[in-house]
């Protein structure tokens, strides 16, 4: 297992692969790996040959107030967990690597990212479309690997594979919890012991949705109101949104009559999580 920083030495390592007929899978990741990015480590190493792991805390996504500096980074902590789970090469490039002075190209995406994540944060989806674009014209894989934890950004991916003509099949992978509920992610270091209990509230939401839509439930607006009532019983919890859209417009929806997607996201104390269930998957 190799940490490459250069694009060139990713080329030529693909290259290689390539001569030898292999396929090639592409995990993207912004690193502090958890069991969340592991499940798609191996899933890639399950379908192919060899897998590349970008590891790349992407400051063209991060709002001019988001958490771009304190994003928790651990290149060699990262580098054992890519080794024990098949990962074959990590990409780790410095911000230069990636966006060389006079940088000026971006891929955006109209209709899909008006809404939730989209609308609070206005420039996070040009910079994942455009540096998972860049990732993909690096390594050029068979296939790639993201996790339905973000919902929105694999639904934003598809579309733009489509859309484009890109090459590679995207893969989505079931989102990975904590025993006790929690959607796994970077962002819960910065959670208190307070504040990890506290955000019990967002898993305990979406079970009792996916519950009422196990039972037959159809009305968002009835979903969505019990769902908001338990966050707002948790007074360290403050609702972004909570919102039932679907699947393939991202748009949202008043009643349960095609493949749908509910998403939330709220704050706990100040940092933001996020959780979800597709109905497909009740
Ligand atoms: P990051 O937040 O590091 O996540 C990398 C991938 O891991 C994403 O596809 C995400 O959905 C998946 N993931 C995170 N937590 C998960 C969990 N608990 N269960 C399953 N999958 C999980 O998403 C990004 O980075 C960036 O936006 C990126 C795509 C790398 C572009 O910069």
């Amino acid at each position: 297992m190799k940490v490459v920083k250069t694009i060139d030495e990713v080329r030529a390592q693909v290259r290689e692969w390539r001569a030898q007929g292999l396929t090639v899978g592409l995990v993207p990741t912004m690193g502090y790996l958890h069991e969340g990015h592991a499940s798609l480590i191996d899933a890639s190493h399950r379908d192919n040959d060899r897998t590349v792991v970008s590891d790349f805390v992407n400051p063209m996504q991060f709002g001019p107030t988001e958490d771009l500096e304190s994003y928790p980074r651990d290149i060699e902590r990262d580098a054992k967990l890519v080794e024990e789970h098949g990962g074959d090469i990590i990409f780790n490039p410095e911000p230069s690597e990636m966006y060389h002075e006079g940088f000026s190209s971006f891929v955006d995406m109209t209709v899909l990212t008006q809404e939730l994540c989209g609308l609070s944060r206005p420039v996070h989806f040009r910079g994942v479309c455009t540096v998972v674009s860049k990732l993909f014209n690096i390594v050029k894989p068979d296939r790639a690997y993201f996790g339905k934890k973000d919902a929105q950004q694999l639904a934003v991916i598809r579309h733009m594979v489509d859309d484009l003509n890109m090459d590679i099949e995207i893969i989505g992978c079931p989102i990975v919890r904590e025993a006790d509920g929690l959607a796994k992610s970077s962002r819960n270091t910065y959670l208190s012991e307070a504040e990890r209990e506290a955000a019990l509230v967002l898993s305990k939401a979406v079970f009792l949705g996916m519950d009422m839509v196990k039972k037959g439930e159809k009305d968002c607006s009835a979903i969505i109101g019990e769902m908001k009532k338990l966050i707002e019983s948790e007074p360290l919890a403050r609702i972004d949104y909570v919102k039932i859209v679907d699947c393939a417009t991202m748009q949202q929806i008043t009643c349960l009559d095609r493949p749908a997607l509910c998403a939330m996201a709220a704050y706990i104390g100040s940092t933001r999580l996020i959780d979800n269930f597709f109905t497909e998957d009740v």
